[in-house]
Parts: structure tokens; C-alpha cells; sequence
């Protein structure tokens, strides 16, 4: 390839933040590794002056970035030396973990903050090669080890890794990350949202080592034909004919796959006695893939999910989506989850709320989340922040959001649970909105045909009627379930509105009601027209409940919101005080009196009628 063709691929990678990125290994999760957790030391750096030279150049395009450059590290060599920073003077910041709610002076902050870990490392047998893995980092990330750049990372709910086999020195190491959370216009998501811009690196680090050639992609499912699907893709120097074994011993399968050339192999396996994965049995097998070099071992459902008229049908059978939304809110830190213990309390109140269903909104939730729904039976609606006013035309913010779908099909492709892929929340309808979800469900459908589509949709009165409503997005025609919020008796009138609307939905498809709900402070009584009392909001559950009961196709109901969350927009003194009050529960676990109003519907919903 000519320099001057390198240089302008080069340029186009590096301009959507594709550059120096591998492409995802599957299940990093189970992979022996060695966390980078724990203290970090940080420079908040608002001007990004560690970046950008006094003539706002970029120091790490000069061939000798200097001592400006936070990402060298650098250390003062005598007296007369001038360095102005030094990490290791510097406090630290757990990691994972959002700075807003670990520094009370970083509450507010948006803008860049430098991240520094040092680590000593001695290469094991085994490790042939290492990668640099990150759970997630919110926002935009530029990575850095032992002062060389990795590359750049954009979105803040999804993994990504860096190769680091040749930079890494057995002894001493240190990795830097420049991570940014300013909210930008053309980025996904966009400037506004309801939710806080929790900014970081707020999921898991960690040094993977493999063999030479490792099985870094692989899918083991159910089709509809109840034949078990496996694709394997190896990713090293010895890619053609290598035997990849596959073992499910709790079904007596040991079968082998020999690759092609491009190390891909693919195999059908039917088995008679599978227990199908379901809410009430959510069966985990022990799968296994192995070469001579590498082994891999994963906890997998088997179950189908599809649709048939207005039906989702879970291995066959229709069924009714019990849930809940959820914000990634840690009742714990008060800030972004990271652990496993968030996700035991979160997912603990969705069972004891009655649900079978998540609406995990309005990003890419951690892992936890995902392989503890897996454990517990919950199915699960995964979203990326396409919200409200994206910079439709815009191509790069296309590219950033089929990265971010991309990143997540490939973490969660073989979790059971997730049932459903979101495009997008409350998207005003355009010619270019159209044509981005339109081409954003293309991809999601080719790269993953096994799952559900949908997306919040508009929806407004019928035909000009005020008390008929229905669904009027083109996104309709695409969606294989159809969702959408309404907020009648909290932004669209009062409560009493619920008894006199109908729902004239045309498609003959499932229907999900994806939000509803009222903000209660919790331990605020009143009248039931009293706006901010637990009896509003349990009074507006009573009614909405049964206005939405009388769809023919509804199918599933995710109220907003479980817990109530932080938000900037929310600022009402001694009520708001910066959360949003619609949850079910308070941000400190005390249940508002609408919560039993869900948990009795649900309890009381015989499905199939
Ligand atoms: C919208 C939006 C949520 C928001 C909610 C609210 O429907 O999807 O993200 O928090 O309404 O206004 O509380």
C-alpha cells in the first residue's frame, strides 16, 4: 500500500476513533487475567494542557512530544530539569469508578482527567500475547502505555482493548488514559440527556494474556430449529486447519470444527434432552472450546425468542414481559455500577418487584448485570444512547453508534437473557433520523439475526382524535416489537386522562409499553391529585395500568424507573435536589407506596390468558 494510501486510511480510522482498537475478544469476562483495579493516580485537566501545546498542537503528533506530554510520564532528571506535573505526587481515584461521585470537587466536572496506573509485570508461560482491556470509559479515551499511544476509544457504555504483546517490559510498566466527558453535539449520546454524565474509566481493567492463536470470537445458540449454532473465528499466525473442540458435557457433546483459512469454522449440533433456558428455568450449560493452544470456557442458555403476530414467543410459548426500567446508578457509591454487588442489589429488587424483564436504559449496562440476569432468569432489553436529538446527518455519529451496537452484540451475543436490541429513545421522526435507524437495524439484524428490534417510538393521537392514540413512526414498519413512553397524567395532563384515552395500535405486532410514571418523593404523603406524593404516583400506576391493559397487543410493560436517579435537569429544592424522583424505590432503597401497586399487578397477570 503506498504511503500516501496509508496515511489516508490512517487518517479515516483515526478520525472515528477506530485507530490502533483489536477487534473485541469474546467472553474477556472468563478469561484469565490480571486486574489493573484499584489505585490510580489523576491529574484533572481542564484546558488539556498534557494534550495540546501552548499553540494547540497535539503533543503526541510531534516526534518528540517532550516533558509537556502528560502521557510520558515524565520525571524531572536533575535540579535544573522542568517538568510541570507529576502523577505521583498526585491523589488517586479508585478504578473502576466515575470521578463525580468518589470527589466532591469533581461532582459537576465535565472535561478531561489523566489517569495513571503503574504495574509490575512477569510474563507466565502461557502468555504469548497480552492485551489491555477496558470494560468501559466514559467518554472519549486515548490510551497510552509506557508512553506509546494504543489508540482511541469513543462511548462510554462499551468495551474495547489494545494489543500491548510488544510494549509490555517484564518489571516496570505504566499505563495513562486521557479520558474526556464533555457532552458534544454529534456524539452519541448527544449534549442533552436525563441522566449524569458519570465521566471515567467505570468498568473493570485488565492485562489478558493468550496464545499465539486464540478463539477470540465465537457463538454457541439455539435456532429456531432447536439446533445448536457454533461459529468459531481464531485470531493469530495459525489460523487454517486447526481443530476447535467444542464440549457441553452435561449434554454428552464433543464435537470438532476444523478452520478455514481465514480460522473460521462452523458447526450444527442437534441434542434432544436441552433444558430450554427460561425465567422459570434458567438453565446454564458449561461450554467449552479448545485448540491445541487455547481454552475457553462459558455458562450458556439455550432458548429461542421470536415473534408471531402480536406475540413474543420464548422456546415457543407467547409470553409477557414483566419489567422494569433501570439507569446504571450504584445504590451503593451513588455513582456509575461497576461491581457485582450493585447488580445483586438491583436485579434483587426487580425479582422482588415480581418482573421476569429488564429494560436496561438508556446505554450498554455492565457485565454483571447481563451474566447475573443470565443466573437469575430475568430477560433483558439492551439499548445504546441514541436519544432524542441526534445529529442525524452527521456520518461520523452513525459510525460511533454502530461501533457502540457492534461492541455490545459482541460482549453479550451468548448471554441468553437478552432478548431485544434498542436503536434509539424518543427520536423526533426525520427523512435522515429514518435513514440512521433504518441502516442502524440493518446492521444490528446481519451481524445478529437471532435477536428481537425495537426502539422507543413516537406515537400521538390518531387521525387528529385527542382521545385516540397510536403509534405513527416509520421505525414501526422496521421494529419486530414496537415500543413506546407515554406520560399521560404526569407531562400530558392529569390522572383522570388515562379513562378516557384508547390505544388504536395498526401493526399487528407485539407491543411494549416502555415508560410510564410519576415523580413521588419518598415519605411525602398527600391527596392523590397532589403532585410529588407517594399517592400520586401510586394513583397514576392504578390508571395507567389499566389503560394500558386494554392494548389487544401489549405484551410487556417497563414502568420508569426502578430507583430514583441523578440528573442535572432535575433541580426542584427539597423534592428533586438534583435525582429524578420517578423510581419505585429511592436512591436509598426505601420503596414508595407505587412500587406495590406494580408488584400486584404482576403478581396477578396469568399469562397466556
Ligand atoms: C423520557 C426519557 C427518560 C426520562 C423520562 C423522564 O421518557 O426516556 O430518559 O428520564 O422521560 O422525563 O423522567
Amino acid at each position: 500500500m503506498s504511503k500516501f494510501i496509508a496515511t489516508a486510511v490512517l487518517l479515516f480510522l483515526s478520525a472515528f476513533h477506530l485507530i490502533g482498537q483489536n477487534s473485541l475478544m469474546v467472553n474477556a469476562y472468563n478469561r484469565a487475567s490480571i486486574s489493573l483495579n484499584g489505585d490510580w493516580k489523576y491529574i484533572v485537566d481542564p484546558y488539556e494542557n498534557g494534550f495540546y501545546n501552548y499553540r494547540y498542537q497535539p503533543f503526541e503528533n510531534q516526534d518528540n512530544p517532550g516533558k509537556g506530554a502528560f502521557f510520558t510520564n515524565a520525571k524531572r532528571a536533575d535540579k535544573a530539569d522542568l517538568v510541570e506535573y507529576d502523577f505521583d505526587k498526585m491523589e488517586d481515584l479508585k478504578i473502576p469508578g466515575d470521578w463525580n461521585s468518589q470527589e466532591e470537587k469533581l461532582f459537576y466536572y465535565e472535561g478531561t482527567v489523566w489517569l495513571k496506573k503503574s504495574f509490575e509485570y512477569k510474563r507466565t508461560a502461557k502468555g504469548k500475547r497480552v492485551f489491555l482491556y477496558f470494560g468501559a470509559a466514559n467518554y472519549r479515551s486515548d490510551v497510552y502505555f509506557n508512553g506509546k499511544k494504543l489508540g482511541a476509544h469513543v462511548g462510554g457504555f462499551t468495551p474495547f482493548q489494545y494489543e500491548v504483546t510488544d510494549h509490555l517490559k517484564v518489571g516496570s510498566n505504566f499505563v495513562v488514559v486521557k479520558v474526556d466527558n464533555k457532552r458534544i453535539k454529534h456524539e452519541v449520546p448527544t449534549l442533552n440527556t436525563d441522566w449524569w454524565n458519570y465521566g471515567g474509566i467505570t468498568r473493570d481493567v485488565k492485562l489478558i494474556e493468550t496464545s499465539e492463536t486464540f478463539i477470540s470470537d465465537y457463538v454457541v445458540q439455539l435456532d429456531s430449529n432447536k439446533l445448536i449454532n457454533i461459529k468459531v473465528q481464531l485470531d493469530g499466525p495459525e489460523l487454517a486447519k486447526q481443530a476447535v473442540t467444542i464440549d457441553i458435557p452435561a449434554l454428552n457433546i464433543s464435537k470438532s470444527i476444523v478452520t478455514n483459512a481465514s480460522g473460521k469454522g462452523m458447526l450444527s449440533i442437534s441434542s434432544e434432552n436441552i433444558a430450554y433456558w427460561s425465567p422459570d428455568s434458567p438453565k446454564l450449560y458449561q461450554v467449552k472450546l479448545s485448540t491445541s493452544q487455547d481454552e475457553i470456557e462459558d455458562q450458556i442458555g439455550f432458548r429461542t425468542i421470536d415473534t408471531n403476530g402480536p406475540d413474543i414467543l420464548l422456546n415457543g410459548k407467547s409470553i409477557f414481559l414483566k419489567g422494569i426500567s433501570i439507569h446504571e446508578e450504584s445504590p451503593i457509591t451513588k455513582g456509575r455500577c461497576n461491581s457485582k454487588d450493585d447488580a445483586k442489589q438491583l436485579l434483587k429488587w426487580v425479582k422482588s418487584l415480581g418482573c421476569n424483564y429488564v429494560r436496561l436504559a438508556h446505554y450498554p449496562h455492565n457485565e454483571h448485570m447481563i451474566r447475573l440476569a443470565d443466573e437469575m432468569g430475568i430477560l433483558v432489553w439492551e439499548e445504546i444512547p441514541v436519544y432524542w436529538t441526534i445529529a442525524w446527518e452527521n456520518e461520523e455519529t452513525y459510525i460511533n453508534a454502530e461501533n457502540q451496537i457492534s461492541e455490545v452484540i459482541t460482549r453479550d451475543q451468548n448471554r441468553a437473557s437478552v432478548i431485544i436490541w434498542s436503536m434509539a429513545n424518543e427520536t423526533p421522526t426525520s427523512e435522515a433520523r429514518n435513514h440512521f435507524l433504518g441502516k442502524l437495524a440493518k446492521f444490528t439484524k446481519d451481524k445478529d439475526p437471532t435477536r428481537l428490534i425495537s426502539a422507543a417510538l413516537e406515537q400521538h393521537n390518531f387521525q387528529g382524535n385527542k382521545n385516540v392514540r397510536t403509534i405513527d413512526d416509520p421505525f414501526a414498519k422496521i421494529a419486530d416489537v414496537l415500543s413506546f413512553n407515554q406520560y399521560i397524567g404526569w407531562y400530558d395532563g392529569n390522572i383522570e386522562k388515562c379513562q378516557t384515552i384508547q390505544w388504536n395500535i395498526q401493526e399487528n405486532k407485539p407491543v411494549i409499553v416502555s415508560e410510564f410514571g410519576a415523580g413521588a418523593k419518598f415519605g411525602l404523603h398527600g391527596d392523590k391529585d397532589e403532585r410529588w406524593t407517594e399517592e400520586y404516583q401510586e394513583y397514576l400506576y392504578q390508571e395507567t395500568l389499566k389503560m394500558i391493559d386494554q392494548i389487544d397487543q401489549l405484551r410487556g410493560v417497563s414502568p420508569w424507573i426502578l430507583v430514583d436517579f441523578r440528573s442535572p435537569r432535575r433541580v426542584l429544592p427539597e423534592i428533586q435536589d438534583n435525582y429524578n424522583r420517578k423510581g419505585l424505590i429511592s436512591e436509598n432503597g426505601e420503596k414508595k407506596k407505587a412500587f406495590f401497586v406494580l408488584k400486584k399487578y404482576y403478581d396477578a397477570k396469568v399469562w397466556p390468558k
